[in-house]
């Protein structure tokens, strides 16, 4: 029988309503992306990274990452660092800002992180990481989840003895993204670790890596015998690749839906960001978007040169007909839902 990526499951008490997990991007995954995640079929959604150090020191942009939609729920926030009791405090503020899910990220493979004995690192020194994941699970209710990459070295297996000390210590379901550290993004993803992880642990995995069709996602659940598959790089601009893993009949969109869709996503980002520091956010985005649609490279160049926001939406219109009409749809089918309160000391809006 073939998976169904529709159905449920569940990490804890928490239901997920579909099989797809939309990945943390440090850069990317503000809450327009997130929400635009669930709208299109994610069934989880997750921060970026967040770092503990930051949250305890009450880092008011660090505090920024923590703002959640009830329509971006269930919705998992990531954090990482490397000392057990900042972690716990840490986890606690995410409990506060009513996230559903913890997330620890000991995968990262960036030097800045892994230097300070965070990200990828921990997967190698298990004695750490599980006393981090037992302080964290200690201090929250929510469940506490760990993603990981495969280790640090190419060929590493320190997920595979790593990973089930932390369902020991606590963790309520495991992501593996079997690249190592020092592979980066090159190489592909080996899901036989994946496999092989799912058969060591009774909690759920998630997979991650190199999943961008339907065909991708089902084969990567039949193969393993993961309880849901994440999608990052595929979902950049492109959150239809969502919807067609749902339902894999549903035409591509039309230029005039991938401009809406990205105006839409312009104006929300613009909004949470405040138009300064959306301006700069944003530019990666256009390529991404416009690499769907047939539109001429030259139009991506043309927009990142252009210095605002609203400068960009302009000429974006003029590139399609009705384009107007259906942001306007897009803006009614999905108003903003309010952000949940926070009982955080400070401010916590880093921009507009
Ligand atoms: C730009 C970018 C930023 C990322 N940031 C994070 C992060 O903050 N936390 C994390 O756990 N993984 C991060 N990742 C890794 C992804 O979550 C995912 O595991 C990886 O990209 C493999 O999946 P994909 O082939 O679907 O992209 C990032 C990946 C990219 C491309």
């Amino acid at each position: 029988m073939s998976a169904d990526l529709a159905s449920p499951f569940t990490i804890g008490n928490v239901e997920i309503p579909t099989r797809l997990v939309l990945a943390p991007m440090a850069g990317v995954s503000v809450q327009a992306f997130r929400r635009q995640g669930r709208q299109h079929g994610a069934g989880l959604v997750c921060s970026e990274m967040v770092s503990c150090q930051g949250l305890h020191h009450r880092n008011e942009r660090t505090l920024g990452y923590l703002r959640i939609a009830e329509d971006e729920r269930p919705m998992a926030v990531q954090i990482f660092g490397s000392d057990p009791a900042v972690m716990a405090e840490a986890a606690t503020m995410v409990e506060t800002a009513g996230a559903d899910i913890l997330d620890m990220n000991f995968g990262c493979p960036v030097p800045k992180v892994t230097k300070t004995g965070a990200g990828a690192t921990l997967l190698e020194e298990p004695a750490r990481a599980v006393e981090i994941v037992a302080a964290v699970s200690e201090a929250v209710e929510i469940p506490v989840t760990v993603k990981m990459r495969r280790g640090l070295g190419n060929g590493s297996r320190a997920a595979l003895e790593t990973g089930p000390l932390l369902v020991e210590a606590g963790a309520r379901a495991l992501t593996l993204h079997p690249r190592s550290a020092k592979q980066m993004y090159t190489g592909v993803a080996d899901h036989a670790l994946t496999a092989e992880l799912v058969q060591l642990v009774d909690v759920p995995v998630i997979a991650s890596g190199d999943v961008a069709t339907y065909a991708d996602a089902l084969s990567l659940i039949e193969r393993t015998g993961c309880d849901a598959v994440m999608i990052g790089r595929a979902a950049q601009g492109n959150p239809w690749a969502l919807g067609q893993m749902l339902d894999p009949d549903l035409p591509p969109p039309l230029p005039a839906e991938v401009l809406a869709e990205l105006i839409y996503f312009m104006r929300e980002t613009t909004r949470e960001l405040g138009e300064q520091r959306a301006a700069g956010f944003l530019k990666k985005f256009y390529g991404w978007y416009l690499s769907r649609g047939g539109f001429p490279r030259s139009v991506k160049q043309e927009l990142v040169r252009l210095s605002s926001v609203t400068e960009v939406e302009r000429r974006l219109l003029e590139l399609g007909d009705g384009v107007e009409d259906l942001v306007a749809s897009l803006e009614e089918e999905r108003p903003p839902a309010p952000d949940r309160t926070l009982e955080l000391p400070i401010s916590i809006y880093g921009g507009g």
